[in-house]
């Protein structure tokens, strides 16, 4: 590693408040945490799609796409999902930098994940359980991974033999199996209403 070669020059670089000035708005990380099926994306595009509408400017980090690309070299053992999750982190740390409202739509099954990406974060994250249990998903299975699982085809399934530990402390928890997409969506947009708002200049 030669990391003291490296000289990062963020002083020379616009600020955060200029881009957050040019688009009206300021940058927040929205994090869906939740088993496969639960409904992140869904919200995650639902919640997108209104802030375009009203001129936001978002983008969707999400995990099942991201596995196609960029984190297309990993799997998912516990050390590659710390993995997927500091990609994903240190990638919504540059949206959020520019002012962008960032939604994440992964799984993050453990505390430790959410604790790695609230150290990258911090104060710029917004954490939604987006709640919904194994059994609820595996009826609904979307994907048809839950009944790979149940044959045993996929291994380390989250929720199944890969850990799943609900968070006990996020901004917010949505339970779909309770509320519609929309209403959902809804609780989501109202909470960061505040967090997105420029502030007013200083007099
Ligand atoms: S995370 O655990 O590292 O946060 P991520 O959200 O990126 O996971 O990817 C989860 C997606 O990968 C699921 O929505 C599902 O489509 C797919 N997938 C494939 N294998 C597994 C598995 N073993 N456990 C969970 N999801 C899997």
């Amino acid at each position: 590693m030669s990391a003291h070669h490296i000289h990062p020059e963020f002083h020379r670089f616009l600020h955060r408040h200029d881009k957050e000035r040019l688009l009206g708005q300021r940058g927040v990380v929205i994090w869906l945490i939740g088993l496969s099926g639960s409904g992140k994306s869904t919200i995650a595009n639902a919640v997108e799609r209104v802030l375009h509408q009203q001129g936001k400017f978002t983008v969707i980090l999400d995990g099942d796409n991201l596995r196609t690309g960029i984190n297309s070299n990993l799997g998912f053992s516990d050390e590659d999902r710390l993995e997927n999750i500091r990609r994903i982190a240190e990638m919504a740390k540059i949206f959020v930098s520019q002012g962008i409202i960032t939604l994440v739509s992964a799984i993050t099954p453990r505390g430790e994940l959410r604790d790695a990406a609230r150290g990258l974060l911090g104060d710029d994250l917004f954490e939604v359980y987006v709640k919904a249990s194994y059994e609820a998903c595996e009826k609904r299975d979307v994907k048809g991974l839950y009944a790979k699982a149940a044959r045993g085809e996929i291994g380390h399934f989250t929720g199944k033999d890969g850990s799943f530990e609900p968070p006990v402390d996020a901004n917010l928890v949505v339970d779909t199996e309770l509320v519609s997409i929309e209403d959902a969506a809804f609780e989501v947009l109202e909470k960061i209403r505040p967090l997105i708002a420029v502030r007013r200049p200083e007099s």
